[in-house]
């Protein structure tokens, strides 16, 4: 199993959502978050204290699925969440060694 997650503008979590549940994805976790890219981490100094002034919003999908769907799954995500334009996100995939259903005891890919 992999987890894929994947740091995309607001405004295209819809789309991502909706195309990730038509390919048969259900369970996925969102989460709001600020961030920076190669541009960032730009530092500003006002009146003698830096700030960093370009940590942006941006949504942050993470969603765990059976290896066989990985191509497709980062093939949904790019297709949906892409402008073309800076800032577009990043996809971050990794092992997963384990996953539990808490309800059923159920476990590996059953579980997802
Ligand atoms: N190396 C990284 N580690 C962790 N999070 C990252 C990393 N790179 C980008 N992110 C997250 O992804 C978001 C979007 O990044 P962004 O699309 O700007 O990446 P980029 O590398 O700057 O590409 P682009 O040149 O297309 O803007 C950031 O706001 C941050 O939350
Ligand atoms: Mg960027």
């Amino acid at each position: 199993m992999r987890k894929i997650e994947c740091i995309i503008r607001q405004n295209k979590l819809e789309d991502v959502k909706n195309a990730l549940g038509e390919f048969g994805i259900n369970g996925m976790t969102v989460t709001n978050v600020i961030g920076c890219g190669l541009q960032g981490g730009k530092t500003e100094f006002y009146r003698g204290n830096s700030y960093q002034i370009n940590l942006l919003p941006k949504v942050k999908i993470e969603v765990v699925i059976p290896d066989a769907k990985l191509d497709q799954v980062l093939d949904i995500i790019v297709k949906n969440a892409k402008t073309g334009q800076i800032g577009d996100g990043k996809i971050f995939v990794t092992e997963v060694s384990s996953v539990v259903r808490i309800r059923t005891g159920e476990s590996g890919e059953q579980a997802i």
